[in-house]
């Protein structure tokens, strides 16, 4: 490593400690070993592309950080603003601040997209306002009265985030937000995703688009069957056409 590499690093260290840690973390499904000893970090404010091939475990590293039932986190580290998190059930981990938003998108339904987002704020502490939410998303105001399971994909792709802001998150995880959706919808919410990082918060996004979300992204890292091959910046993946085609497939 360059000197001035080194530098830059050890700048960034002391200007930006970790923010999001997880360290050596081991997870499964019954017997089946998935996330095999994954450790990095997330600093304040930063958005991280979580990345790799089908099945390479990047859902069940955000489960896992969200401290879901499966897969179960055997052992290994998790820290959110110096809070542990591996020591926590699901409940607790959203109370500390963790907001998942799943590729399923968990509209509830029955529900206006209006309830939808009131039943995220029921807990405080409060997090984005109902205004606040219609002025990203002037879509769900337009109809926060129509049931949130017959809104279309994109629609309820915002609506997911939106829930999620509604509570008083520090780190937001994005699992496939782009899925299914048309380029012009992809764009709406890449717009958006800009703005809530402008906001501050700190983000981890998961996407099979990989190139769009490194555009997003400040950093990577790259999962090949539950471990880390690659930590960088989203920069030297882009410009690296050999990582992209070893485990991006791009
Ligand atoms: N509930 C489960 N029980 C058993 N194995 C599971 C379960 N969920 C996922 N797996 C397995 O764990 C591995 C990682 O799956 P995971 O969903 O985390 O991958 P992924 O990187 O998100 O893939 P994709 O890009 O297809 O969404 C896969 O081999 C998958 O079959
Ligand atoms: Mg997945």
């Amino acid at each position: 490593m360059s000197t001035e590499t080194l530098e830059k690093n050890a700048n960034h260290a002391a200007t930006a400690p970790a923010y999001f840690e997880a360290y050596d973390v081991h997870a499964y499904y019954g017997e089946s070993y998935i996330v095999q000893g994954v450790s990095f970090n997330v600093h304040e404010g930063e958005i991280l592309a979580l990345l790799g091939r089908n099945g390479a475990g990047k859902t069940s590293m955000l489960r896992t950080i969200a401290r879901m039932d499966d897969p179960e986190l055997r052992s290994g580290e998790l820290r959110l603003d110096h809070v542990t998190l591996h020591d926590k059930r699901s409940h607790d981990a959203a109370q500390l601040g963790v907001g998942l938003v799943p590729e399923t998108r968990s509209i509830i339904p029955g529900l206006t997209v209006e309830e939808n987002i009131k039943l995220a704020q029921i807990a405080p502490p409060m997090g984005w306002s109902l205004d606040r939410i219609y002025d990203l998303f002037p879509r769900l105001g337009e109809r926060r009265k129509q049931e949130g399971t017959t809104l279309s994909g994109g629609e309820q792709q915002m609506l997911a985030i939106g829930r999620a802001l509604a509570r008083d998150i520090k780190l937001l995880l994005l699992d496939e937000p782009y899925e299914g959706l048309a380029p012009v919808i992809v764009q709406e919410i890449e717009k958006t995703l800009h703005y809530i990082r402008e906001q501050g918060m700190t983000t981890i996004i998961v996407e099979q688009n990989a190139v769009a979300a490194l555009k997003l992204a400040d950093r990577a890292i790259i999962l090949e069957t539950g471990k880390i091959v690659f930590d960088g910046s989203a920069k030297e993946v882009l410009d690296n056409v050999d990582l992209r085609h070893e485990y991006l497939a791009i």
